[in-house]
Protein backbone atom coordinates (compact mmCIF):
# COMPACT_ATOMS: atom_id res chain seq x y z
CA UNK A 1 0.00 0.00 0.00
CA UNK A 2 1.29 3.45 -0.91
CA UNK A 3 0.96 6.32 1.85
CA UNK A 4 -2.03 8.02 -0.32
CA UNK A 5 -3.97 4.34 -0.63
CA UNK A 6 -6.48 2.92 2.17
CA UNK A 7 -8.51 -0.36 2.62
CA UNK A 8 -11.30 1.49 0.53
CA UNK A 9 -9.32 2.76 -2.46
CA UNK A 10 -10.18 1.17 -6.24
CA UNK A 11 -7.53 -1.57 -7.20
CA UNK A 12 -5.27 -0.42 -10.31
CA UNK A 13 -7.49 -0.11 -13.37
CA UNK A 14 -10.76 -0.67 -11.44
CA UNK A 15 -13.73 1.25 -12.01
CA UNK A 16 -14.11 4.10 -8.89
CA UNK A 17 -16.76 4.49 -6.42
CA UNK A 18 -17.03 5.85 -3.11
CA UNK A 19 -18.90 9.24 -1.42
CA UNK A 20 -18.36 11.90 -3.81
CA UNK A 21 -19.64 9.73 -6.36
CA UNK A 22 -23.02 8.98 -4.44
CA UNK A 23 -23.03 12.75 -3.94
CA UNK A 24 -22.89 13.76 -7.51
CA UNK A 25 -25.14 10.90 -8.74
CA UNK A 26 -27.91 12.45 -6.51
CA UNK A 27 -26.89 16.21 -7.34
CA UNK A 28 -27.86 14.83 -11.25
CA UNK A 29 -30.86 12.87 -10.24
CA UNK A 30 -32.43 16.55 -9.09
CA UNK A 31 -33.28 17.94 -12.40
CA UNK A 32 -35.19 17.03 -15.64
CA UNK A 33 -35.67 14.40 -16.69
CA UNK A 34 -35.90 12.51 -13.68
CA UNK A 35 -38.08 15.87 -12.19
CA UNK A 36 -41.67 16.84 -12.95
CA UNK A 37 -40.62 20.33 -12.50
CA UNK A 38 -38.63 22.78 -14.14
CA UNK A 39 -36.54 24.39 -11.83
CA UNK A 40 -37.54 22.24 -8.72
CA UNK A 41 -37.44 18.65 -7.74
CA UNK A 42 -40.48 16.47 -7.95
CA UNK A 43 -40.39 13.24 -8.66
CA UNK A 44 -43.92 11.40 -7.64
CA UNK A 45 -44.03 7.07 -7.97
CA UNK A 46 -45.13 6.08 -11.15
CA UNK A 47 -44.45 9.54 -13.27
CA UNK A 48 -42.14 9.77 -16.45
CA UNK A 49 -39.76 11.61 -14.05
CA UNK A 50 -39.60 8.19 -11.88
CA UNK A 51 -39.46 5.90 -15.15
CA UNK A 52 -36.57 8.07 -16.31
CA UNK A 53 -34.79 7.91 -13.02
CA UNK A 54 -35.38 4.01 -12.96
CA UNK A 55 -33.93 3.99 -16.24
CA UNK A 56 -30.59 5.87 -15.06
CA UNK A 57 -30.12 4.39 -11.39
CA UNK A 58 -30.38 0.44 -13.10
CA UNK A 59 -27.63 1.61 -15.96
CA UNK A 60 -25.39 2.44 -12.97
CA UNK A 61 -26.39 -0.62 -11.23
CA UNK A 62 -25.37 -2.60 -13.70
CA UNK A 63 -21.91 -1.09 -14.41
CA UNK A 64 -21.65 -1.62 -10.73
CA UNK A 65 -21.93 -5.64 -10.84
CA UNK A 66 -25.95 -6.16 -10.50
CA UNK A 67 -28.49 -7.69 -12.21
CA UNK A 68 -31.61 -5.45 -12.11
CA UNK A 69 -35.49 -5.73 -12.37
CA UNK A 70 -38.38 -3.93 -11.50
CA UNK A 71 -40.55 -5.71 -9.25
CA UNK A 72 -44.31 -5.37 -9.33
CA UNK A 73 -44.47 -2.67 -7.39
CA UNK A 74 -42.51 -0.52 -9.40
CA UNK A 75 -39.97 -0.83 -6.80
CA UNK A 76 -36.32 -0.96 -8.98
CA UNK A 77 -33.90 -4.11 -7.38
CA UNK A 78 -30.12 -4.86 -8.17
CA UNK A 79 -28.70 -7.66 -6.92
CA UNK A 80 -25.18 -9.08 -6.59
CA UNK A 81 -25.05 -12.78 -6.01
CA UNK A 82 -22.90 -14.12 -2.88
CA UNK A 83 -20.16 -16.73 -3.29
CA UNK A 84 -23.01 -19.12 -3.86
CA UNK A 85 -26.28 -18.71 -6.28
CA UNK A 86 -29.57 -18.15 -4.72
CA UNK A 87 -27.89 -17.20 -1.33
CA UNK A 88 -30.58 -15.05 0.87
CA UNK A 89 -30.14 -11.25 0.47
CA UNK A 90 -29.28 -8.31 2.62
CA UNK A 91 -31.02 -5.92 1.56
CA UNK A 92 -29.65 -2.23 1.71
CA UNK A 93 -32.48 0.65 0.11
CA UNK A 94 -34.05 3.61 0.55
CA UNK A 95 -36.84 5.38 -1.46
CA UNK A 96 -36.61 7.59 -5.13
CA UNK A 97 -39.52 9.44 -5.02
CA UNK A 98 -39.62 12.57 -3.40
CA UNK A 99 -41.84 15.15 -2.14
CA UNK A 100 -42.68 18.20 -4.38
CA UNK A 101 -39.97 21.14 -4.32
CA UNK A 102 -37.76 18.47 -2.32
CA UNK A 103 -34.14 18.35 -1.70
CA UNK A 104 -31.83 15.90 -3.69
CA UNK A 105 -30.78 13.80 -0.82
CA UNK A 106 -33.48 12.70 1.01
CA UNK A 107 -33.91 8.63 -0.23
CA UNK A 108 -31.96 8.83 -3.08
CA UNK A 109 -28.33 8.65 -1.03
CA UNK A 110 -29.33 5.85 0.62
CA UNK A 111 -29.54 3.75 -2.82
CA UNK A 112 -26.39 5.64 -4.42
CA UNK A 113 -24.81 4.37 -1.17
CA UNK A 114 -26.17 1.07 -1.86
CA UNK A 115 -24.31 1.18 -5.15
CA UNK A 116 -21.20 2.38 -4.00
CA UNK A 117 -20.98 -0.33 -1.32
CA UNK A 118 -21.47 -2.91 -4.65
CA UNK A 119 -18.87 -1.23 -6.58
CA UNK A 120 -16.06 -1.39 -3.98
CA UNK A 121 -17.22 -5.05 -3.54
CA UNK A 122 -17.18 -5.61 -7.71
CA UNK A 123 -13.57 -3.74 -7.84
CA UNK A 124 -12.11 -5.81 -5.40
CA UNK A 125 -13.60 -9.37 -6.66
CA UNK A 126 -15.34 -9.98 -2.94
CA UNK A 127 -18.52 -12.17 -2.89
CA UNK A 128 -20.06 -12.20 0.61
CA UNK A 129 -21.68 -15.21 2.14
CA UNK A 130 -24.93 -13.58 0.84
CA UNK A 131 -26.39 -11.20 -2.00
CA UNK A 132 -26.54 -7.78 -1.63
CA UNK A 133 -29.44 -6.43 -2.71
CA UNK A 134 -29.97 -2.35 -3.40
CA UNK A 135 -33.75 -1.63 -3.75
CA UNK A 136 -34.75 2.09 -4.87
CA UNK A 137 -38.44 2.08 -3.72
CA UNK A 138 -41.08 3.79 -5.71
CA UNK A 139 -43.25 5.50 -2.87
CA UNK A 140 -42.10 6.18 0.25
CA UNK A 141 -43.20 10.22 0.94
CA UNK A 142 -46.83 9.34 -0.09
CA UNK A 143 -46.43 12.39 -2.20
CA UNK A 144 -48.91 10.83 -4.87
CA UNK A 145 -51.60 9.10 -3.56
CA UNK A 146 -53.14 9.85 -0.41
CA UNK A 147 -50.57 7.25 2.31
CA UNK A 148 -46.86 6.70 1.77
CA UNK A 149 -44.58 3.68 1.53
CA UNK A 150 -46.78 1.71 -0.48
CA UNK A 151 -43.85 0.13 -2.36
CA UNK A 152 -42.09 -1.23 0.76
CA UNK A 153 -45.47 -2.72 2.37
CA UNK A 154 -45.64 -4.21 -0.58
CA UNK A 155 -42.36 -6.06 -0.45
CA UNK A 156 -42.43 -6.59 3.41
CA UNK A 157 -46.13 -7.99 2.69
CA UNK A 158 -48.16 -5.81 5.71
CA UNK A 159 -50.43 -4.44 2.61
CA UNK A 160 -53.01 -6.79 2.06
CA UNK A 161 -54.33 -5.80 -0.96
CA UNK A 162 -53.54 -2.38 -3.07
CA UNK A 163 -56.26 0.10 -2.37
CA UNK A 164 -58.33 -0.11 -5.68
CA UNK A 165 -60.02 3.26 -4.83
CA UNK A 166 -57.12 5.55 -3.98
CA UNK A 167 -56.67 8.30 -6.37
CA UNK A 168 -53.90 10.74 -6.89
CA UNK A 169 -54.92 15.43 -6.91
CA UNK A 170 -55.22 14.84 -10.78
CA UNK A 171 -58.34 11.70 -9.98
CA UNK A 172 -56.04 9.29 -11.58
CA UNK A 173 -56.37 5.86 -9.72
CA UNK A 174 -53.60 3.73 -8.56
CA UNK A 175 -54.89 1.17 -10.90
CA UNK A 176 -54.47 3.25 -14.11
CA UNK A 177 -51.07 5.17 -13.14
CA UNK A 178 -49.89 1.39 -12.50
CA UNK A 179 -51.31 0.52 -15.67
CA UNK A 180 -49.78 3.34 -17.62
CA UNK A 181 -46.08 2.09 -16.57
CA UNK A 182 -46.60 -1.55 -17.70
CA UNK A 183 -47.94 -3.15 -14.10
CA UNK A 184 -51.04 -4.63 -12.45
CA UNK A 185 -52.53 -3.57 -9.59
CA UNK A 186 -53.78 -7.05 -9.02
CA UNK A 187 -49.89 -8.12 -9.29
CA UNK A 188 -49.06 -5.15 -7.04
CA UNK A 189 -48.63 -7.88 -3.71
CA UNK A 190 -46.49 -9.70 -5.95
CA UNK A 191 -43.47 -7.32 -4.88
CA UNK A 192 -44.04 -9.28 -1.71
CA UNK A 193 -40.99 -11.13 -0.42
CA UNK A 194 -40.04 -14.51 1.17
CA UNK A 195 -38.81 -13.96 4.94
CA UNK A 196 -36.02 -16.78 3.98
CA UNK A 197 -34.51 -15.09 1.28
CA UNK A 198 -33.75 -11.80 3.28
CA UNK A 199 -31.27 -11.34 6.17
CA UNK A 200 -31.47 -8.20 7.28
CA UNK A 201 -32.59 -4.59 5.60
CA UNK A 202 -30.11 -1.93 5.94
CA UNK A 203 -30.88 1.72 5.40
CA UNK A 204 -28.62 4.93 5.11
CA UNK A 205 -30.61 8.34 5.08
CA UNK A 206 -29.69 11.97 5.25
CA UNK A 207 -31.01 12.89 9.76
CA UNK A 208 -33.21 15.76 8.10
CA UNK A 209 -32.50 17.08 11.42
CA UNK A 210 -30.03 19.46 13.74
CA UNK A 211 -28.42 16.17 16.15
CA UNK A 212 -25.49 15.50 14.59
CA UNK A 213 -24.39 19.13 12.97
CA UNK A 214 -24.79 20.32 16.47
CA UNK A 215 -22.63 18.19 18.43
CA UNK A 216 -20.52 17.68 15.35
CA UNK A 217 -20.60 13.63 14.24
CA UNK A 218 -20.61 13.26 10.44
CA UNK A 219 -22.90 10.30 10.79
CA UNK A 220 -24.53 8.28 13.59
CA UNK A 221 -26.75 4.75 14.42
CA UNK A 222 -30.51 5.01 14.63
CA UNK A 223 -32.05 3.25 17.46
CA UNK A 224 -35.57 3.95 16.61
CA UNK A 225 -37.91 5.39 14.63
CA UNK A 226 -41.18 7.56 15.44
CA UNK A 227 -44.60 6.51 15.33
CA UNK A 228 -46.78 8.08 12.82
CA UNK A 229 -50.72 9.05 12.00
CA UNK A 230 -51.87 10.71 9.04
CA UNK A 231 -55.44 11.53 9.29
CA UNK A 232 -57.73 13.17 6.68
CA UNK A 233 -60.14 15.75 8.32
CA UNK A 234 -63.47 17.05 5.97
CA UNK A 235 -65.25 19.91 7.71
CA UNK A 236 -68.47 20.05 5.67
CA UNK A 237 -70.19 23.51 5.98
CA UNK A 238 -72.39 25.93 4.42
CA UNK A 239 -71.15 27.80 0.77
CA UNK A 240 -72.95 31.33 0.65
CA UNK A 241 -72.59 34.35 -1.12
CA UNK A 242 -70.10 36.24 0.49
CA UNK A 243 -71.45 39.58 0.15
CA UNK A 244 -75.00 38.89 1.30
CA UNK A 245 -74.31 36.56 4.16
CA UNK A 246 -74.09 37.86 7.64
CA UNK A 247 -71.28 37.05 9.65
CA UNK A 248 -73.28 35.55 12.73
CA UNK A 249 -75.59 32.98 10.53
CA UNK A 250 -72.29 31.46 8.56
CA UNK A 251 -71.02 27.86 8.72
CA UNK A 252 -67.70 28.75 7.27
CA UNK A 253 -65.73 25.47 7.23
CA UNK A 254 -62.55 27.45 6.42
CA UNK A 255 -62.99 29.45 9.69
CA UNK A 256 -63.88 26.36 11.52
CA UNK A 257 -60.50 24.75 9.64
CA UNK A 258 -58.27 27.85 11.33
CA UNK A 259 -59.50 27.22 14.59
CA UNK A 260 -59.29 23.71 14.04
CA UNK A 261 -55.38 24.05 13.18
CA UNK A 262 -54.51 26.90 15.95
CA UNK A 263 -55.97 24.31 18.16
CA UNK A 264 -53.76 21.20 17.28
CA UNK A 265 -50.94 23.43 17.34
CA UNK A 266 -51.30 23.95 20.61
CA UNK A 267 -52.05 20.68 22.19
CA UNK A 268 -48.78 19.44 20.27
CA UNK A 269 -46.83 22.62 22.04
CA UNK A 270 -48.07 21.46 25.35
CA UNK A 271 -47.72 17.63 24.72
CA UNK A 272 -44.82 15.74 26.00
CA UNK A 273 -41.53 16.39 24.48
CA UNK A 274 -40.85 14.95 20.81
CA UNK A 275 -44.88 14.82 20.19
CA UNK A 276 -45.65 16.86 16.75
CA UNK A 277 -48.26 17.14 14.51
CA UNK A 278 -48.45 18.80 11.37
CA UNK A 279 -51.19 20.27 8.91
CA UNK A 280 -49.57 19.98 5.29
CA UNK A 281 -52.68 20.39 3.07
CA UNK A 282 -55.57 22.05 3.12
CA UNK A 283 -58.33 21.72 0.08
CA UNK A 284 -61.15 24.56 0.05
CA UNK A 285 -64.71 24.47 -1.73
CA UNK A 286 -64.88 26.11 -3.53
CA UNK A 287 -62.13 28.20 -3.03
CA UNK A 288 -63.05 31.20 -4.57
CA UNK A 289 -62.92 34.71 -3.31
CA UNK A 290 -66.58 35.46 -3.04
CA UNK A 291 -68.14 32.43 -1.83
CA UNK A 292 -68.34 31.68 1.95
CA UNK A 293 -66.17 28.04 1.63
CA UNK A 294 -68.67 24.94 2.07
CA UNK A 295 -66.17 22.12 2.79
CA UNK A 296 -62.60 22.09 3.57
CA UNK A 297 -60.48 18.76 3.38
CA UNK A 298 -56.94 19.03 5.19
CA UNK A 299 -54.58 16.08 6.28
CA UNK A 300 -52.95 15.85 10.33
CA UNK A 301 -49.70 14.18 10.63
CA UNK A 302 -49.00 13.06 14.27
CA UNK A 303 -45.68 11.51 15.71
CA UNK A 304 -43.81 10.50 18.97
CA UNK A 305 -41.16 8.01 19.51
CA UNK A 306 -43.70 6.82 21.96
CA UNK A 307 -46.69 5.54 20.95
CA UNK A 308 -48.68 6.14 23.82
CA UNK A 309 -47.96 9.93 23.55
CA UNK A 310 -49.49 9.96 20.00
CA UNK A 311 -52.38 8.09 20.78
CA UNK A 312 -53.02 10.98 23.46
CA UNK A 313 -52.78 13.52 21.43
CA UNK A 314 -54.81 12.22 18.41
CA UNK A 315 -57.49 11.84 21.43
CA UNK A 316 -57.47 15.04 22.40
CA UNK A 317 -57.11 16.69 19.17
CA UNK A 318 -60.19 14.37 18.35
CA UNK A 319 -62.01 16.31 21.23
CA UNK A 320 -61.07 19.49 20.35
CA UNK A 321 -61.82 19.61 16.97
CA UNK A 322 -65.34 18.27 17.98
CA UNK A 323 -66.25 20.85 20.29
CA UNK A 324 -64.98 23.37 18.09
CA UNK A 325 -67.28 22.04 15.13
CA UNK A 326 -70.50 22.11 16.98
CA UNK A 327 -69.44 25.38 18.39
CA UNK A 328 -69.79 26.54 14.24
CA UNK A 329 -72.22 24.51 13.19
CA UNK A 330 -70.30 22.55 10.70
CA UNK A 331 -69.59 18.38 10.39
CA UNK A 332 -66.35 17.38 10.84
CA UNK A 333 -64.98 13.48 10.54
CA UNK A 334 -61.87 12.37 11.11
CA UNK A 335 -60.70 9.78 8.38
CA UNK A 336 -57.52 7.31 10.00
CA UNK A 337 -55.46 7.21 6.43
CA UNK A 338 -52.29 5.65 7.69
CA UNK A 339 -50.78 4.00 11.76
CA UNK A 340 -47.08 3.59 11.68
CA UNK A 341 -46.26 1.78 14.82
CA UNK A 342 -42.85 3.25 16.36
CA UNK A 343 -40.13 1.04 15.18
CA UNK A 344 -37.09 -0.29 16.47
CA UNK A 345 -33.95 -0.45 14.96
CA UNK A 346 -32.29 -4.49 15.96
CA UNK A 347 -29.94 -4.36 18.97
CA UNK A 348 -27.15 -6.71 17.60
CA UNK A 349 -26.97 -4.74 13.86
CA UNK A 350 -27.42 -1.34 15.57
CA UNK A 351 -24.23 -2.14 17.72
CA UNK A 352 -22.23 -3.99 15.19
CA UNK A 353 -23.10 -0.52 13.10
CA UNK A 354 -22.07 1.75 15.95
CA UNK A 355 -18.54 -0.39 16.20
CA UNK A 356 -18.41 0.18 12.48
CA UNK A 357 -18.61 3.77 13.03
CA UNK A 358 -16.44 4.39 16.17
CA UNK A 359 -13.36 2.02 13.91
CA UNK A 360 -14.16 4.43 11.02
CA UNK A 361 -14.64 7.82 12.82
CA UNK A 362 -12.63 7.42 16.17
CA UNK A 363 -15.64 8.42 17.96
CA UNK A 364 -18.12 6.73 19.87
CA UNK A 365 -21.26 6.39 17.66
CA UNK A 366 -24.28 8.88 18.54
CA UNK A 367 -27.35 7.20 18.32
CA UNK A 368 -30.88 8.43 17.96
CA UNK A 369 -34.33 8.19 17.56
CA UNK A 370 -35.55 9.00 13.98
CA UNK A 371 -38.94 11.79 13.73
CA UNK A 372 -38.84 11.32 10.17
CA UNK A 373 -40.61 8.27 8.54
CA UNK A 374 -38.31 5.43 6.41
CA UNK A 375 -38.80 2.33 4.82
CA UNK A 376 -36.90 0.66 7.43
CA UNK A 377 -40.17 1.04 9.66
CA UNK A 378 -41.74 -0.88 7.12
CA UNK A 379 -39.07 -3.58 6.17
CA UNK A 380 -39.06 -4.27 9.41
CA UNK A 381 -42.15 -6.56 9.47
CA UNK A 382 -39.91 -8.60 7.15
CA UNK A 383 -36.24 -9.01 8.34
CA UNK A 384 -34.19 -6.90 10.98
CA UNK A 385 -33.03 -3.54 10.24
CA UNK A 386 -30.63 -1.08 10.94
CA UNK A 387 -30.38 2.89 9.71
CA UNK A 388 -27.31 4.73 9.16
CA UNK A 389 -27.75 8.32 9.61
CA UNK A 390 -25.50 10.80 8.07
CA UNK A 391 -25.47 14.77 8.65
CA UNK A 392 -26.83 17.44 6.57
CA UNK A 393 -26.85 20.97 7.04
CA UNK A 394 -28.87 23.05 9.51
CA UNK A 395 -30.81 20.01 9.46
CA UNK A 396 -33.07 21.22 6.42
CA UNK A 397 -35.10 18.45 4.80
CA UNK A 398 -38.23 18.63 2.12
CA UNK A 399 -36.42 21.83 1.08
CA UNK A 400 -34.57 22.24 -2.18
CA UNK A 401 -31.51 23.83 0.29
CA UNK A 402 -30.96 20.19 2.04
CA UNK A 403 -27.23 19.89 1.60
CA UNK A 404 -24.82 17.33 2.61
CA UNK A 405 -20.93 17.47 2.44
CA UNK A 406 -18.74 14.73 -0.14
CA UNK A 407 -16.55 14.43 3.13
CA UNK A 408 -19.36 13.25 5.65
CA UNK A 409 -21.23 11.00 2.34
CA UNK A 410 -17.32 9.40 2.14
CA UNK A 411 -17.40 8.77 5.79
CA UNK A 412 -21.26 6.64 5.72
CA UNK A 413 -19.70 5.15 2.22
CA UNK A 414 -16.58 3.26 4.90
CA UNK A 415 -18.38 2.84 7.80
CA UNK A 416 -21.26 0.95 5.53
CA UNK A 417 -18.01 -1.38 3.89
CA UNK A 418 -16.94 -1.66 7.42
CA UNK A 419 -20.11 -3.06 8.38
CA UNK A 420 -20.92 -4.97 5.90
CA UNK A 421 -18.01 -6.75 5.90
CA UNK A 422 -17.86 -7.70 9.25
CA UNK A 423 -21.18 -8.82 9.38
CA UNK A 424 -20.50 -11.48 6.89
CA UNK A 425 -17.81 -12.59 9.06
CA UNK A 426 -20.65 -12.96 12.04
CA UNK A 427 -22.51 -14.40 9.51
CA UNK A 428 -20.38 -17.28 7.97
CA UNK A 429 -19.28 -18.15 11.59
CA UNK A 430 -23.10 -18.73 12.26
CA UNK A 431 -23.51 -20.87 9.42
CA UNK A 432 -20.71 -23.15 10.41
CA UNK A 433 -21.95 -23.34 13.85
CA UNK A 434 -25.58 -24.29 12.34
CA UNK A 435 -23.89 -26.83 9.94
C1 LIG B 1 -41.04 11.11 5.05
O1 LIG B 1 -40.10 11.82 4.76
C2 LIG B 1 -41.77 11.36 6.27
O2 LIG B 1 -41.16 11.33 7.35
O3 LIG B 1 -42.98 11.65 6.17
MN1 LIG C 1 -38.86 12.64 2.86
MN1 LIG D 1 -36.70 9.89 3.03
Amino acid sequence: MTSRETPFSAPVGAAQYGGTRAVSRCDSLGVAPYSEEEGALFRPYLSKAYRETVRCVSAWMEEAGMTTRQDAAGNLVGRYEGARPDAPALLIGSHLDSVRNAGRYDGPLGVMLGIEVVAYLSAHKKRLPFAVEVIGFGDEEGSRFPVSMLTSRAVADVLKAAPDTMKDAAGISLRDALGAEGFLLEDFSKAARNKKDVIAYFEAHIEQGPVLESENHAVGAVTAIAAQYRFLINIKGFAGHAGTMPMHLRQDALAAAAEAMVAIESIALQGAGDLVATVGRLDVAPGVPNVVPGGVAFTLDIRSGTESIRDKAAETIRTALAAIAEKRHVELSMELQQDLPATPCNSALTQALSDAIQKITGLSARKLVSGAGHDAMVMAALAPVCMLFIRCEKGISHNPAEAVTAEDVEIAFQVMVTFIESYAETYSARQEKIA
